[in-house]
C-alpha cells in the first residue's frame, strides 16, 4: 500500500468555479453574514426602510426589500460579478471610503453558493427590472428564456431574493443544523443595525407570517435600544458624546449606569458605522464596569467610534467584522476614561463619605454616621471612586468560601424568641398579635435534595406552647379562635410540606407587564429619591458574611463589617407591582370574612383589656363590610397584586414577592383586616402605596419564634447547650438561608434604603479594618 506521506499528485490550477466557491465560503459563512452584506448594500443605497424575510433560518429563502436608489438597468449584468463595485474606483479611494461596501465581492460570493434574483428600479426608470444570477453571471430565469433583465412592476428600490443558500456546499449546510439558531442570528444582526441606524425603519419576519418578529420605527438611538432591549435598559442609559482631537477619534455611546446590569455583557461596537467586534475594547470596558456593578453583573454598551478612514484598516477580515486601527491602546483608554467619568457624574449614589471610625473599642455604633454627602460638595475624583483597596487591606470577600457564623457556636440561649412585637419594632404593625397565636414561619430554604419546599410548623402545634407564647407577650388567645385558625393552617406535625398550605409550590406564570402607571412610576421614583446614597451603595456592593443570630446579619463593605437587621421588604412590593406570581392557597381557598372577624375580635380583646368600652359595630359586621369592600375591588387585587378573591369572598391566592419566599400566613387575618382599615381606596397612588405597605408588613422578615421560652430557660439553667430543640436550630438555619440567598440577593438589585433607615439602629458598623491595624500596631 502506498504511504500517505508520499504525494504523487501533481500541482494544477483550480478551476475558477472552485476558487469562487471557496472564496465565497469565507465571506458568506452563514445566513446572518449574507443578511449583513445585504443590509449594508441597502444602507449604502440610502434606503430608509428595509424589510427582511427569512425561511428556514435563511437557508431556504432570504429576501430583502429596500427603498434605496436602486441599480441602473445597464449595471445589472455586473452586479454579481466578482470585484465589480460602484463604490470605489482605485486603491487610494479605500483611504476615504464612506460606504460599507467597496470590494464588489458580496453579491458575487452569494451567487456562487445560492440562487439570486434581483428586482430593482431607479428613480428615472419607467419600470423595474428583474434578473437571475448564478456563479456571478446573469442566467435565464426559465429554460428557453434569455438571461437579459425582464421589465416588471415595482417601486423605486431593490429587492434581492436568495434561495437555497449552500445548495452546492452540502457540508456547510449540514453544519448549520438549527434554523431557529440561524434565524436568531439574523435577528441579532438586524437589531444591531437598527440601533445604529435609528432613522431607518427595519422589519424582520419569517416567511409565511404576517406579524414581524422585529419592527423599528424611526427615532433616536435610545428609542431603537428600547425597541430591541426593552424599556428597563433604555431608561438607565447614559449618553456620551466626546471627541479626542489628539487621537482624531469621536466617541458616541449609550451605556447603562450603575443601576442596571445584566448577566452577559451586551456590547455593540461600530467603528466608522461598521458593525465590528473587538475583544480588547469589550474586555477593557467590562473590566472598568466591575468597579460599579456587583460581581458577575455586566453592562449594556453601545459604542460608536468615528475615526479618520486612513487610521482604520477594514480589510483584515473576509467578513469585515474585525478592523485594525491606529493607537488601539490609547483609544481604549480614552473610551474607558470617558465612560467612567460620565458614570461618576450621573451616579450620585456612588459618592459617599466613608464613615468615621468609631470602633476602637468594638462598640456598636448606629449607621447614622454614614453621612449622606452634601449635594453641593465637590464630587470625589474618579480615582477615589474606582480605587480598589490595597492588597494589605483586602479581607475575605467571598462568602461562599466560608461564612463567619460557622465559627460561632450557637448557644441555644442566644436564640431569643422573636415575637412579632420584637421583630417588627420599626413597623406600624408592632402589635401583630396573630403571630403569637400561630407562629408558622414559612420562610425556608429550598430542600436541596428533593427540591421540595418545606414549612416548619413546629411552633404552631401544641396549644400549650402557644399559650405560653401568648401569655409571655401579654396577649391572651382564646382557645376557640386558636382552633379555628388552626383548621385553616397546617396540621401539627413538626415538618409539614408546603403543599399542606399551598395547593402547589410557588409559581409565576404571568406574562411580564411593563407598568407605565404614573402613580407607580412616581412611587418607584420616590423610593430612589428618598434613598440614602451611602446605604444604597453599601447594600448594592456588600458581601454577605453570614448570620450572627436569628436577627442580625453580618456583611462586609469595603474594609468594614456591619451588622444589619432587615425586616421591611415593602420595596419588593413596589418593584413587583403587576408582575407577582401566585401562591395558590388550599384548594377550597380561605374564607376572608371569617379571618377578618377573628382579627377584629382579637384586636378588640387586646384594646379593651381593663376597659368596659362598647364597640359600635359587631366584629361580624366589620368583617362583613371589609369583605364586601375587598370583593368589590377583586379585579384590581388580582391584576395588580395577584390576590385572587372569589365573588363569595374566598381567597385563593397571594402574591409571590420573591421566589422561594413565602409570608408568615399566621399574619393573614390581620393583613386582611388592615386592607379594610389602612388602605386608602379613594386615590390611586395612595391606594397602591398603602397596599404595598400592607404587603410589606405581611411579608416582613421575621426570625422564627422559639416554641418554648420555658424550655430555653430550663436549658440555660442546666447549662446544657445542646439540650435545646434541634428542630428550632435547623429552623433558624432555614430562616437565615432564606435571608442570605433570597432577601439579601434581591437587595443588591432592588433595595434603596431610605434616609429614615439610617436613623434607626438597624444597621451598625462593628469593625473597620484600618482601625484594627492601629490596635495591632499598638500591641
Ligand atoms: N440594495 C442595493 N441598492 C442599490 N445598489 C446595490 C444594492 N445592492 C448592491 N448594489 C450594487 O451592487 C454592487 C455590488 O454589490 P456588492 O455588495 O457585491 O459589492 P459592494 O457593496 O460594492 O462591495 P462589498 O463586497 O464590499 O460589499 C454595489 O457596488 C452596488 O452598486
Ligand atoms: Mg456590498
Amino acid at each position: 500500500m502506498q504511504s500517505p506521506l508520499v504525494n504523487t499528485k501533481r500541482i494544477h490550477k483550480l478551476s475558477e468555479a472552485v476558487v469562487n466557491r471557496i472564496a465565497a465560503g469565507e465571506i458568506i459563512q452563514r445566513p446572518s453574514n449574507a443578511i449583513k452584506e445585504l443590509i449594508e448594500n441597502s444602507l449604502d443605497a440610502r434606503a430608509t426602510s428595509i424589510t427582511i424575510t427569512a425561511k428556514d433560518g435563511g437557508l431556504k429563502l432570504l429576501h430583502i426589500q429596500d427603498n434605496g436608489h436602486g441599480i441602473h438597468k445597464d449595471d445589472m449584468p455586473l452586479v454579481c460579478e466578482r470585484f465589480a463595485t460602484s463604490k470605489i474606483t482605485q486603491f487610494d479611494d479605500l483611504a476615504s471610503v464612506a460606504t460599507y461596501g467597496f470590494r464588489g465581492e458580496a453579491l458575487a460570493s452569494i451567487s456562487h453558493v445560492a440562487h439570486v434574483t434581483i428586482t430593482t428600479k431607479t428613480e428615472d426608470s419607467p419600470c423595474a427590472w428583474k434578473a437571475n444570477y448564478s456563479d456571478g453571471i446573469m442566467v435565464p430565469g426559465k429554460t428557453g428564456a434569455t438571461a437579459d433583465p425582464k421589465p416588471t412592476a415595482g417601486n423605486v428600490g431593490t429587492q434581492i431574493m436568495i434561495e437555497d443558500l449552500f445548495f452546492n456546499v452540502p457540508i456547510r449546510k449540514k453544519a448549520l443544523k438549527s434554523s431557529t439558531d440561524e434565524y436568531n442570528k439574523i435577528l441579532d444582526v438586524v437589531n444591531r443595525y437598527a440601533i445604529h441606524n435609528s432613522a431607518v425603519s427595519f422589519t424582520c419576519k419569517k416567511a409565511g407570517t404576517n406579524s414581524a418578529d422585529f419592527r423599528s420605527n424611526p427615532g433616536t438611538t435610545r428609542d431603537a435600544i428600547r425597541q430591541v432591549f426593552g424599556p428597563a435598559v433604555a431608561k438607565e442609559l447614559v449618553e456620551i458624546s466626546q471627541s479626542n482631537p489628539g487621537l482624531d477619534v469621536e466617541l458616541h455611546a449609550l451605556v447603562s449606569n450603575a443601576n442596571y446590569n445584566m448577566k452577559k455583557m451586551a456590547f455593540l461596537l461600530f467603528i466608522n458605522h461598521r458593525l465590528v467586534e473587538s475583544t480588547n475594547i469589550k474586555r477593557a470596558v467590562d473590566n472598568m464596569y466591575s468597579t460599579y456593578l456587583p460581581k458577575n453583573a455586566h453592562a449594556f454598551c453601545y459604542v460608536s467610534l468615528e475615526m479618520k478612514p486612513q487610521n482604520v484598516d477594514v480589510n483584515v477580515h473576509p467578513t469585515k467584522k474585525e478592523v485594525m486601527f491606529l493607537n488601539e491602546d490609547l483609544v481604549i483608554e480614552f473610551i474607558c476614561d470617558t465612560i467612567r467619568e460620565k458614570l461618576a457624574e450621573v451616579d450620585d449614589s456612588r459618592t459617599f463619605t466613608p464613615a468615621t471610625i468609631t470602633t476602637s473599642s468594638l462598640q456598636l455604633t448606629p449607621i447614622t454616621n454614614l453621612a449622606e454627602p452634601p449635594k453641593s460638595s465637590s464630587k470625589p475624583s474618579i480615582a477615589t471612586i474606582s480605587k480598589k483597596p490595597y492588597e494589605h487591606k483586602l479581607v475575605r470577600t467571598d462568602s461562599r468560601m466560608q461564612t463567619l457564623d460557622s465559627f460561632i457556636r450557637v448557644n441555644p440561649s442566644f436564640q431569643t424568641p422573636h415575637s412579632a412585637n420584637q421583630g417588627n419594632a420599626a413597623l406600624p404593625l408592632s402589635d401583630a398579635t396573630y403571630t403569637s397565636m400561630v407562629s408558622a414561619n414559612s420562610m425556608q430554604p429550598e430542600n436541596q435534595k428533593s427540591q421540595e419546599i418545606i414549612i416548619n410548623t413546629e411552633s404552631a402545634v401544641a396549644p400549650t406552647d402557644t399559650a405560653l407564647l401568648s401569655s409571655k407577650e401579654g396577649t391572651s388567645v382564646p382557645q376557640k379562635e386558636l382552633s379555628t385558625l388552626q383548621t385553616e393552617m397546617p396540621p401539627a406535625n413538626p415538618v409539614t410540606p408546603v403543599s399542606s398550605i399551598l395547593k402547589e409550590p410557588l409559581k409565576n406564570t404571568r406574562e411580564f407587564v411593563d407598568v407605565q402607571l404614573s402613580s407607580i412610576l412616581n412611587l418607584r421614583n420616590k423610593l430612589r429619591t428618598d434613598a440614602h446614597s451611602g446605604l444604597t451603595d453599601l447594600f448594592k456592593n456588600h458581601t454577605l458574611v453570614g448570620a450572627v443570630d436569628d436577627q442580625w446579619m453580618l456583611m462586609q463593605y469595603q474594609t468594614k463589617l456591619y451588622i444589619v437587621d432587615v425586616d421591611d421588604i415593602t420595596w419588593i412590593a413596589l418593584h413587583g407591582f403587576s408582575n407577582f406570581g401566585y401562591i395558590d392557597l388550599k384548594s377550597d381557598g380561605i374564607n376572608v370574612q371569617e379571618l377578618i372577624q377573628l382579627a377584629v375580635e382579637e384586636q378588640i380583646s387586646a384594646e379593651q383589656t381593663g376597659t368596659s368600652e362598647k364597640q359600635l359595630m359587631s366584629p361580624q359586621d366589620i368583617a362583613q363590610q371589609i369583605t364586601a369592600l375587598l370583593i368589590e375591588r377583586r379585579e384590581l387585587l388580582d391584576e395588580y397584586f395577584s390576590v385572587a378573591l372569589s365573588e363569595e369572598g374566598i381567597l385563593h391566592t397571594l402574591p409571590v414577592l420573591l421566589k422561594e419566599y413565602t409570608p408568615n400566613l399566621s399574619k393573614l387575618p390581620l393583613f386582611l383586616l388592615r386592607l379594610g382599615t389602612e388602605v386608602n381606596w379613594d386615590e390611586e397612588q395612595a391606594c397602591f402605596e398603602t397596599f404595598c405597605q400592607e404587603l410589606g408588613i405581611l411579608y416582613a422578615c421575621e426570625p422564627p419564634a422559639n416554641p418554648s421560652d420555658s424550655l430555653k430557660e430550663a436549658v440555660a439553667d442546666t447549662n446544657d447547650c445542646n439540650a435545646d430543640s434541634l428542630p428550632h436550630q435547623s429552623y433558624c438555619a432555614s430562616y437565615n438561608w432564606t435571608l442570605e440567598h433570597v432577601v439579601f440577593k434581591a437587595m443588591k438589585q432592588w433595595y434603596f434604603p431610605s434616609k429614615e433607615m439610617a436613623k434607626r439602629e438597624s444597621i451598625v458598623q462593628v469593625v473597620d479594618l484600618p482601625d484594627l491595624y492601629k490596635v495591632f500596631e499598638r500591641c
